[in-house]
Order: structure tokens, then sequence, then C-alpha cells
């Protein structure tokens, strides 16, 4: 079947295309009109690339059992990442993100994320004003890197350096700003390998104080063979991916969290009186409301999608793709408003009206599901908590923050400084 080929050929969307390939003011909104003009399956051609999209109840869930080898998360997300990150990052990498959840991770990473919690209290003090995105950042960084990079990279001046230098090579960018993407291609990742440089010298200054961090253990294993230059650069390219790929959408879902709590206060306070039940449906619930992701599988050889009223062959080369904030959030059902008892456990119940449950989603359907979910929803749970329980928080924001305009994946962030007043619940007069 020849690239890109798609039989038979839904509508094509006239004059849009995706903001790495040409300007757009907002992502989701022109991919919005296009649905209202075309209906729920059409495509787009963008640039060099064709992006199938799909929107039917049936489109959706065919699109969660796109089998991986005819059709890749993998390589949709690498195409989407190598936008902002050099090539090197990839290349020999031998510990990857899907492993960071093996027995007993988990419980080591909550407790790196309460000594986290501690220094960031510290560093608040008793009373101010915080940009809530910028603390939650600050916590996902200090706490992931402890993780996987060892305690020495977590403190002091080699963390405030290791903070700026992952900020530079955000892989996140290619899907939060993906606007800015080509100057990263016309200067040659310039400023992305002049950071990763940086994280290496920094990672290799901090290695070797591991005191049991199983997972920087185990990267530091994989490599143990090597001669000393292999793997310093080895284990600091594992460290930076995992810390690239992992954190970033879970620092932002705490900030959407945080704000949402602070506009809902019956709810806050019963997170601060300690129901952790429900402090991990509120964490599901802004996440769905913050979801901004495009899913993608790239056609590596032919596949079909059934969409429920037609049955597309679909050829290599073509993404085939849904985008979550236009199914998550249907007014209509009146699922753009914040309420955490839509959710039983870790499953969304206020599916009356909807074509099918697999229509809305916090962490994936089928078999690409978020490996981190767990994780994810009992790090929030606990920041929340403790937040709630050592601070009185107040909205610092006029109005509620909105996503920045042309982000078209992950976890929103937010478009403006957002900022959170507090003050310390024992220093209240
Ligand atoms: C609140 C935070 C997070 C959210 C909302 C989130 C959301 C998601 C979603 C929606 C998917 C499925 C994407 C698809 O089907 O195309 C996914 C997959 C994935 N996530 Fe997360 N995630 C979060 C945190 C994390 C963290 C902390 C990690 C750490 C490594 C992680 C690692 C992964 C991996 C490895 C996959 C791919 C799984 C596979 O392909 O089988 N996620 N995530």
């Amino acid at each position: 079947m020849p690239r890109n080929q798609i039989t038979p050929m839904p509508p094509v969307a006239e004059g849009i295309g995706l903001p790495w390939d040409v300007p757009v003011v907002d992502a989701v909104a022109e991919l919005a009109a296009a649905r209202a003009s075309y209906g729920d399956t059409f495509v787009v051609d963008s640039g060099r690339d064709r992006y199938l999209f799909t929107f039917t109840p049936t489109g959706v869930e065919s699109f969660y059992r796109l089998p991986e080898a005819q059709a890749s998360k993998g390589v949709a997300d690498y195409l989407m990442l190598r936008r902002k990150l050099p090539d090197e990052i990839f290349d020999g990498r031998r510990t990857l993100p899907g492993t960071l959840f093996r027995k007993g991770d988990v419980a080591s990473y909550l407790v790196n994320l309460e000594l986290a919690l501690d220094e960031e209290i510290r560093e608040l003090g008793e009373a101010g004003s915080v940009d809530v995105f910028a603390l939650t950042r600050r916590l996902g960084h200090r706490m992931g890197l402890s993780s996987w990079a060892g305690p020495g990279a977590a403190n002091g001046e080699t963390f405030e350096a290791l903070v700026r230098a992952f900020d530079a090579l955000d892989g996140a960018d290619s899907f939060v700003h993906p606007d800015a993407m080509q100057a990263v291609a016309d200067a040659d990742y310039a400023h992305e390998r002049m950071a990763l440089a940086r994280i290496v010298d920094l990672l290799s200054d901090a290695a070797g104080q591991s005191e049991g961090q199983v997972l920087f253990d185990r990267i530091m294993l994989a490599w143990a063979d090597e001669p000393e230059a292999v793997r310093r650069t080895g284990v600091a390219h594992d460290v930076a991916l995992i810390h690239i790929a992992s954190m970033s959408n879970l620092a932002s879902a705490l900030g959407w969290a945080l704000v949402d709590l602070i506009e809902n206060p019956a709810a806050l306070a019963r997170v601060r009186a300690g129901d952790q039940e429900f402090a991990g449906r509120c964490a599901l619930e802004s996440v769905r409301l913050a979801q901004r992701s495009i899913m993608a599988r790239t056609v590596l050889s032919p596949v079909t999608l059934d969409d429920g009223g037609t049955t597309y062959e679909v050829g290599p080369g073509t993404t085939i793709a849904t985008l979550l904030p236009l199914t998550n959030r249907t007014p209509s059902l009146g699922h753009h408003t914040w309420d955490p008892d839509r959710w039983n456990r870790s499953r969304f119940i206020d599916t009356d009206g909807l074509g099918s449950p697999e229509l809305v989603t916090s962490f994936g359907h089928g078999k690409h599901t978020c490996p981190a979910q767990p994780f994810s929803i009992a790090a929030m749970t606990m920041t929340m908590t403790k937040l709630v329980t050592t601070f009185d928080l107040a909205a610092g924001w006029s109005s509620y923050p909105v996503p920045v305009p042309a982000q078209i994946g992950g976890v929103a962030r937010s478009d403006e400084v957002c900022p959170m007043d507090y003050r310390k619940l024992s220093s209240r007069t």
C-alpha cells in the first residue's frame, strides 16, 4: 500500500496545519473547528505529514486497540520529542522510562517526594506568594532527580544548576511550544546540546552518592562494565531521558490540582481533614480537565481503523490520532466543570450520553495506559494533603488560568504566572 494512502479517503481539512509546521494561534480550537466542518473523522495534511483524526466512539475505541507493531505510539512519541531533543539523547539507552515502575520503586519515589516536600516547605517559609506551577515544577525536579540521579543531584547549587539545564532541555517544549521548534532545528539544537553537556558534567559530579536509590543503582549497574568515559555519558543520558520523559506532566497536573482545590473550598477542607480517597479523585478530575494530549500512533505497516461508519485501510507514514481536550470536556454533557464525584476509584462514571466510556480519560486506555498512574495519583494526593495541612492557601490569580494556546500534547501548561498566597496554619494569629 503506498505511503500515506488511506482508503476510502476521509474528508481533508482545508487550510489548516499543526503548529510545528504553520503558525497557529490555538491548536485545539483549530482542530475543534475542523471537526465541526468535516465531521468526526478527517485528515489533516501538515508539512510533510498526514494525520488521520478520529473522534467517533468506535473510532476512539479502535484507536486504543491498534497494535503497536503496526501503528506505534513509541515511534509517534519519538517523532514528537526529537523536534526538541538531539538524537544523541535517544541513542543507546539502557534504562528507559517504561521500566520505572518495578516492585518497590514507587515506595522509594514517594519517600523522596516527602523529603522534597520538606525542603520546598522550608524554602517557602512562614508566608508569601509563589507561582503554583513553578512550585510544582521544582518539586518534580527534586523528587525525580533524587530518585534517578541520587541525592547529590537534588540539593544545593548542583540542584539549581540541573534545574536550569533541564528547563533548557525540556522535551515537553516539542508539544507545549510547537511553534518554537523550527528555531531549534535551524540552530541545529545548539542550545539543547549545551544543556545536555552541562547535565553530563553535573551528574558525573553528583554520582557516587547513591545511598540506596533503587533506580539510580539500576542505571549505574547497566553501565558498570564500560570504561569511565563511556559510563559517565551513558549514565547521564539515561538519567536525562528518564527525567525529561517522566516529570513535567506530573508537575503540571499537580499545579492544576492545587488550583482546583483552592477554587473549591469545600473540597479543600475535605482533603485537609485527611480524606485520601477523595483527594485521589480530585487529582483524576483535575488531570481530566487539564488534558491537552494528542494521542498519536505512527503507522508502520498497513492497518485498519473502524470508526463505526467506515473501515479505513491506512498506509504507512500516516499518523492516526485523537485529541483529548475535544472528547474529555463536552459542555453538552456538563463535562467542562470540575466534579470529583464523576470518579469511582480510577473509573470515570459520569458516562450518561457518552458514546463510549473510552471517549474520556486522564491516563489513557488499552495497552498504552500510563504505567505511572498509581504513582502519579499517590504523589498528587500526598502533595495536596501536605500543602493544605501546612498552609492556608488562597488564589492570587484574578481569573482561572488558561493553557498555553499553541500547546498540543501532554497536560496543559498555564499560559501565565499563577500566583498562590500562602501562610503557615500554625502561624495564624
Ligand atoms: C499526571 C501525570 C501523568 C499523566 C496525566 C500521564 C498521562 C499518560 C497518558 C494519557 C498515557 C497514554 C498515552 C497514549 O496512549 O498515547 C501515558 C503513557 C505513558 N506514561 Fe504517563 N502520565 C503521567 C505521568 C507519568 C510519569 C510520572 C511517568 C514516568 C515515567 C509516565 C510514563 C509513561 C509511559 C512510559 C507511558 C507509555 C506507556 C506505553 O506506551 O505502554 N507518565 N501517560
